[in-house]
């Protein structure tokens, strides 16, 4: 069988560079474009040292018509706006878009733009998908435009759905606290990721439903709950590269919901994707486990004394959190093994 060509846009990023990573070990795919921005013109492996060997020539500019005459499938690494715009050129065209910005996850676009400014591709974004497959794998087979989740949102949900979906937590009352790696901020260095400021503290930050995946765990949650949900989402920068363990808090409706019940739960609604587990009550998720890998390793704790649930979701932020969830799309889309050049387990320790 063919290999599918594939064009990574904005491939000399931190997701973009995860892209390559994962898609030259994929048995189906061939990566035939490699485009930049602010470094098109310069050297792959100068730009991206770890391909040194690997993968030779320079990193294009974005031409549409290029990436069509060459591909059949864009993975678009860009920042919000800028995805939207690349996106709008390349469906015209008739290219499969799978997008890891923000600029399609919303679909109430009022919210969208409460939250992110102008919609740059207002048309589209009512046939984008949203790229978790745990929960959209059925429109994932059919879908053009692929929206891939945040990294947040894919933690917080996955943790979170089992429970609103079969009922066992109320739905008022979510808390979600969620620690996150360097690397979810991107490539271009800031004075609050810089090393000497997160190498050794730990803070929130937006704090007080700030944070712009908000509306997104809200929007996913809403829809497994049959309800609106409200939640209560703190993110908190850690001295780590990558990884985000998200600790959510739900109240039992009863003494039924167990750690077991909860477990169980999750079990069913994960049974068909291959890339998460749960694991047994008495767990503790770690990011380590799961590093630069696409794996989600979920787990459930019962607190006695107050009726609370505690559920925990690790995952890499640039695996599952964003390029590895991106590959897991595409699979579903194209019938692939859904796993397949995701099969690499976490580098432990
Ligand atoms: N980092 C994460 O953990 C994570 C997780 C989930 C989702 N995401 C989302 O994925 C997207 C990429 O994130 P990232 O962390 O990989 O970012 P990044 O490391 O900052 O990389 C950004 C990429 O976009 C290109 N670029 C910058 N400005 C551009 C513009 N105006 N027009 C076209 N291309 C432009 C850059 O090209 P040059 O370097 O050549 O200028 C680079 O390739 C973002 O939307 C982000 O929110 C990130």
């Amino acid at each position: 069988m063919d290999k599918v060509r594939v064009a990574v846009i904005g491939a000399t990023g931190y997701t973009g560079a995860e892209l390559l990573r994962l898609l030259l070990g994929h048995p189906q795919v061939q990566v035939t474009r490699v485009v930049g921005h602010g470094k098109a013109g310069q050297p792959i492996a100068q730009v991206l040292p770890s391909f040194h060997g690997v993968l030779d020539g320079t990193i294009a500019a974005f031409d549409a018509d290029d990436v069509r005459a060459h591909a059949d499938v864009a993975f678009l690494a860009l920042p919000h706006g800028a995805a939207a715009a690349v996106a709008k050129e390349l469906r015209a065209r008739g290219v499969l878009v799978l997008d890891l910005s923000a600029d399609f996850r919303l679909h109430d676009r009022a919210v969208h733009a409460e939250w992110y400014g102008a919609d740059h591709a207002p048309e589209l974004a009512k046939d984008a998908v949203y790229g978790l497959p745990e929960l959209h794998r059925e429109a994932l087979r059919t879908a053009d435009l692929i929206a891939v989740p945040g990294c947040f949102p894919t933690a917080s949900t996955l943790a979170l759905a089992p429970l609103l979906r079969e009922r066992l937590v109320l739905t008022k009352g979510l808390v979600i606290d969620a620690k996150t790696g360097v690397s979810g901020a991107g490539r271009s260095p800031l004075p609050n990721t810089h090393f000497p400021e997160t190498s050794e503290g730990i803070r929130a930050y937006k704090a007080g439903g700030q944070h712009r995946h908000t509306p997104e765990i809200e929007q996913e949650l809403s829809r497994v709950a049959g309800e609106a949900i409200r939640v209560v989402f703190t993110p908190h920068l850690v001295p780590m590269t990558r990884g985000i363990l998200a600790t959510a808090y739900a109240i039992a409706v009863d003494e039924g919901t167990t750690a077991a019940r909860c477990t169980e739960a999750a079990r069913a609604l994960y049974a068909g994707s291959p890339v998460v587990s749960v694991l047994e009550p008495g767990s503790h998720p770690d990011t380590l486990w799961v590093r630069g890998s696409a794996r989600a390793h979920v787990a459930y704790a019962r607190d006695e004394r107050t009726g609370t649930i505690v559920a925990m979701a690790a995952i890499d932020n640039l695996g599952k959190g964003a390029s590895g969830q991106a590959v897991q799309c595409l699979n579903v889309r194209l019938g692939f093994n859904e796993d397949a050049g995701l099969r690499g387990v976490a580098m432990f320790p």
